[in-house]
């Protein structure tokens, strides 16, 4: 399985667009790469490629990604459609910008199809351009899909809908060619109950690396309350990713943290938050990092 992550920044991106804060001004320095939306670009065989979220910078993404390349054909592209872990705007509203496609298939949990049916309105959209497919995950081609509820964490644009079920998920992917095993977790709101079995084996885990700490939104408007409700377990801290992934210790697994905010002071290589987080052998890939697993 090859696997391209296409962006590595939490929703509004690296740097986010109306920040004015001290991180968001040194982005695009030497180091302090600047970072697309997270979504990854997977293939079982390196021919078809699938998009694991769809974020709103895919167009830029994927003209930075050469096997997106389109061909031979005119109108031939290599992606074939897009497996989703939630509903958030800055893991669908790509798939509006896919619609010069003829049609892709979408994979997600019940309640995040739900909810591009009757709140967020992408399916009706997109159908008037093209033939799209929407199913549950389980039909995902080509690789064992396992799927870890996360949480049922709603969509603000979704708060008050009554859907139950998983509105947030992980996924283990197993290419049975290879025996390769990729775990993808960018939301997690806390360490959920079964991922330490869930990434048992993993050749890689790709985890929420959101915020670094608990208070990282003081002082941008936002109170930790609000950090909280966002729905990310921080990685430093007693309750944080760092010290469950160091359990993990010698198990074989690469670790690596995703899906980073604005706020993150992993964002710049250069500061001791990001050398505590590689030195504890966990790494912090950019925008176009690849993975052969
Ligand atoms: C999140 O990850 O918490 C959401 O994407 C936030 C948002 O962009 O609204
Ligand atoms: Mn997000
Ligand atoms: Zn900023």
């Amino acid at each position: 399985m090859k696997v391209r992550l296409l962006g590595t920044a939490a929703g509004g991106g690296f740097p986010q667009w109306n920040c004015a804060c001290a991180l968001c001004g040194l982005a695009g320095t030497p180091s302090v790469p600047a970072r697309t939306q997270d979504c990854l670009a997977i293939s079982p065989q390196g021919k078809d490629w699938y998009l694991v979220n769809a974020s709103p910078d895919i167009r830029a993404q994927v003209l930075a990604a050469p096997p997106l390349t389109p061909g031979p054909g005119p109108r031939d592209t290599p992606l074939r459609g897009a497996l989703l872990t939630d509903a958030e705007l800055d893991h669908t509203l790509g798939l509006m910008q896919l619609r010069e496609s003829r049609g892709l298939s979408v994979w997600a949990p019940p309640a995040v199809l739900d909810a591009l049916r009757t709140r967020l309105p992408v399916r009706d959209i997109v159908a008037g351009y093209g033939s799209w497919q929407w199913a549950p995950p389980d039909e995902f081609p080509d690789l064992a899909v396992s799927v870890l509820a996360v949480s049922d964490k709603r969509p603000k644009y979704a708060r008050d809908s009554t859907v139950d079920g998983s509105w947030v998920v992980a996924y283990r992917l197993h290419d049975p060619a290879t025996g390769g095993v990729l775990v993808y977790a960018p939301c997690l709101a806390t360490w959920p109950a079964g991922f330490d079995e869930f990434v048992g084996g993993a050749s890689c885990v790709l985890l929420d690396g959101t915020f670094y700490s608990a208070e990282e939104m003081t002082g941008t408007g936002t109170s930790t309350s609000a950090q909280r409700a966002m729905g990310h377990v921080p990685v430093a801290g007693p309750a944080g990713s760092l010290a469950r992934i160091r359990a993990h210790a010698g198990s074989g697994t690469r670790w690596l943290y995703t899906h980073l905010n604005n706020t993150n002071p992993l964002l710049d290589r250069r500061s001791p938050q990001f050398r505590a987080v590689t030195s504890a052998g966990v790494e912090v890939p950019e925008d176009g990092a690849t993975l052969d697993l």
